[in-house]
């Protein structure tokens, strides 16, 4: 296991360049974002509950939660993003890691891991994060866990038109193999971990949370060349939400989706 509050430099390198903040807030990332959106808001228990953001960034997501009514408090190693969203009205936010978590037990009512099993490449450590909010949350409350799924980056590349490139092509096919994205600039990410749909389900449950119930974020909709276009109409828009929802549990394409939400009760 790596040193439980070390941010690998190539990961700490690439969230400094500051591009997180406006990645969910244009273009393909709004699917993403209203996505995760539409889910927290039926899973989450009513505000004013107490949400731990741990790996909130800028606070994306924390931004809208307090601005809902919840008592949210981002989590994050980087200390630019604690900085950027401990500005924002309503939330609260320090420097800490997903493994080691300073707050108390079963003293929140959520906990949201929005970015840090990604970023977790050994199987233990993303199991310490989990069973930390596991043993955070209090009894009955929401553990929620994003996760990138294996076949991402070669979905990607394609669509970006770079898997022709030999150098980039490896790299995206060794991350569909093994799940691990090697920090490579030439896929515009950094180090990673891409999970099969059913290896999340398994490390939710060795951390003490079975049942999880797993939710296709963007499902297959964010592959479409003309998604933006559907994003930036209001009428196209509600419908691609509308479809998102309906298929979000439908197991044949949960693995399809770049990313996956899952959520169990402590
Ligand atoms: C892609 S960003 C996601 C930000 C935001 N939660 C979202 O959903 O868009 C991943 C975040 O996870 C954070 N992160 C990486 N490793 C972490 C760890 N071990 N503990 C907590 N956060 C971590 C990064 O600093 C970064 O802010």
């Amino acid at each position: 296991m790596t040193e439980r509050s070390e941010l690998a430099p190539e990961i700490l390198d690439y969230y400094l360049r500051g591009r997180e903040d406006g990645r969910l807030r244009s273009g393909r990332g709004r699917l993403e974002f209203w996505r995760t959106q539409d889910v927290l808001r039926r899973v989450l228990p009513p505000a004013p509950a107490r949400v731990l953001d741990v790996g909130g960034a800028s606070g994306v997501h924390a931004e809208w939660l307090a601005a809902d009514g919840y008592r949210v408090e981002v989590v994050d190693p980087v200390p630019m993003h604690v900085e950027q969203a401990a500005a924002l009205p309503g939330v609260v936010a320090r420097v800490g890691d997903a493994r080691a978590l300073e707050a108390a037990d079963g003293s929140v009512d959520a906990v949201l891991l929005l970015g840090p099993l990604y970023h977790l490449t050994d199987r233990a450590d993303r199991v310490r994060a989990l069973a930390e909010a596991r043993r955070v949350v209090r009894p009955g409350g929401v553990v929620a866990a994003a996760t990138i799924s294996r076949w991402a980056a070669v979905h990607d590349m394609i669509r970006l038109g770079r898997y022709t490139e030999e150098p980039v092509r490896r790299v995206a096919d060794d991350s569909a193999r093994d799940g691990l994205l090697r920090g490579d600039e030439r896929t515009g990410f950094t180090t990673a971990y891409f999970h099969d749909p059913d290896e999340i389900t398994a490390e939710f449950a060795d951390a003490g949370l079975p049942d999880a119930r797993r939710y296709a974020l963007e499902g297959v909709f964010s592959l479409y060349a003309e998604v933006d276009e559907w994003l930036d109409d209001p009428e196209r828009r509600g419908l691609l939400l509308d479809v998102a929802r309906r298929s979000e549990g439908e197991p044949t394409l949960l693995g399809i989706a770049g990313h996956m939400l899952t959520v169990a009760h402590a």
